[in-house]
């Protein structure tokens, strides 16, 4: 016989309580606790009746474990089989999450179609119809393909149902379209909170595991946090891989934060075009291909994403300010970043910057939180302050200390080699006392102790008053 108790679950962080709270003590959001009924299971047979088996497991000697049948399926886009430590392994559960409308959906439906040329896949949404999946399909493969699919599409948010079906199909490949829509008869609370979100993927786990299926789940991420985070999930799954961008903008990447097939420094860049996501394969030519050469308030630098170097632009605009207070607004840079280099170049260059408006983009839609690019941001204010253009041919590269002196970035000579290899000729960065390892020779090195310094260097002009 089942019993059941009742509790209260905060939405947000997934702290539990026996009674109700109007903050929750965990993560101090208020009004985020929910009731919800557990259904308690009183013997071993009623858990198996739901699908998963209990696995029994004996201790192996460490020698005698086998690594060699790890066999893994191809992903033919090198761009996400990278991000995944090459390819699909079976009986994985990877979770991907991102903002509504980034291309999840799309990203999965593209590697399904991909995969199940060769192997059986089946795509659960609990979002969009079959049909809406078929068009997009459609689209995706363009008009003349003739290629063969072995895909399955059912629309289904009952997690029972779903496993009914696994069953009988037995695919290689199941993609769940989200988790968010899918329930679990025997939980009370409704799809997308977090008890059905955490047991719905747990038992998912369960059966990947036991059936040897490699299993693809979609999670939101919300802003307000009302509806069951992935956070929760990130625990329970094999791979968490997060897909980012800018909705408006073309460039996403994906990348993975957890990974035990792989390193989790790795990330995939691609292009939302009209058929689909395209990789892009030379991501520092492309985040360059738009920029406007002698253009005053740009600066290039060169980031690192993971493991991989990208150079970026980032336009800085002042213009002075209208209401009172000058505004700070940027697009792609730490908020507080930018106010502090504000600050410093205030101080330490004497640049009037009280009375303008700064507007600092990354262009490409790019977020970058490394204090690698404050050199580049700075030099950006400084270039659209006094209306001079910097030398399309330089990159900056270099944190900003709060007296105005520059500190070197990790792995400088990554760096330096990325610019080399787009034909850039000089790049400014902080002095090096330690030269460490050496900077590749092809292109010219300005090392500079400060930012008062790197601006003799790039702009030598004298300041207008
Ligand atoms: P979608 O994959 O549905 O996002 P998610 O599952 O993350 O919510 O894709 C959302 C957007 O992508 C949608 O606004 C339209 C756009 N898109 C394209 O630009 N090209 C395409 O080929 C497809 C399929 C979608
Ligand atoms: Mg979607």
């Amino acid at each position: 016989m089942a019993k059941s108790i009742t509790q209260y679950v905060c939405q947000q962080c997934g702290r539990v309580s026996a009674s109700y709270m109007g903050k929750c003590p965990q993560c101090s959001a208020f009004n985020s606790m929910v009731e919800e009924v557990i259904q308690l299971e009183t013997n071993s047979e009623a858990r198996k009746s739901r699908g998963g088996r209990i696995h029994k497991s004996v201790p192996s000697r460490i020698d005698q474990v086998s690594i060699k049948d790890e066999t893994r399926y191809d992903v033919s886009m090198e761009e996400f089989s990278r991000v995944l430590g090459g390819g699909i392994v079976p009986g994985s559960v990877v979770l991907i999450s991102g903002d509504p409308g980034i291309g999840k959906s799309t990203l999965l439906l593209q590697l399904t179609l991909d995969i199940s040329t060769r192997q059986r896949t089946l795509y659960i949404t609990g979002e969009e119809s079959e049909k809406q999946i078929k068009l997009r399909a459609d689209r995706l493969l363009g008009e003349n393909h003739k290629s063969d699919h072995d895909l399955y599409i059912m629309n289904e948010t009952s997690l029972s149902r779903v496993i009914q079906s696994v069953n009988d199909l037995r695919p290689a490949i199941l993609i769940i379209d989200s988790i968010q829509t899918i329930s679990d008869d025997e939980i009370e609370s409704p799809a997308g909170s977090i008890s059905q979100v955490r047991e719905s993927s747990s038992k998912l786990r369960e059966f990947a595991k036991s059936e040897n299926i490699a299993i693809f789940l979609i999670g939101h991420v919300t802003k307000e946090g009302m509806i069951a985070g992935p956070k929760v999930l990130e625990h329970i799954v094999d791979t968490v891989l997060y897909l980012e961008g800018d909705r408006y903008q073309s460039y996403r990447i994906l990348r993975s934060v957890k990974n035990r097939y792989g390193a989790t420094s790795e990330v995939g860049v691609f292009e939302m075009r009209g058929n689909g996501l395209i990789e892009v394969r030379n991501p520092s030519e492309a985040f360059l291909s738009e920029r406007m050469l002698n253009a005053p308030g740009s600066a290039i630098t060169v980031t690192l994403e993971g493991t991989r170097p990208l150079l970026v632009e980032i336009q800085g605009l002042t213009s002075p300010a209208q209401f009172g207070n000058a505004r700070r607004t940027t697009n792609g840079a730490e908020y507080n970043r930018v106010l502090m280099l504000a600050a410093v170049i205030t101080r330490r260059l004497g640049l009037k910057l009280a009375e303008q408006d700064i507007f600092i983009n990354i262009v490409g839609g790019l977020r970058i939180s490394e204090p690698a690019i404050d050199l580049a941001i700075a030099m950006a204010v400084v270039s659209t302050y006094r209306d001079i253009p910097l030398d399309p041919t330089t990159v900056f590269i270099g944190e900003i200390g709060l007296a105005g002196e520059l500190r070197l970035p990790s792995q400088l000579p990554t760096r330096v080699k990325e610019a080399q290899k787009l034909g850039f000729k000089r790049a400014v960065i902080p002095f090096r006392r330690n030269k460490g390892e050496p900077l590749p020779d092809k292109i010219e090195i300005l090392e500079a102790r400060s930012l008062y310094e790197a601006v003799q260097l790039a702009l030598p002009k004298k300041e207008k008053s």
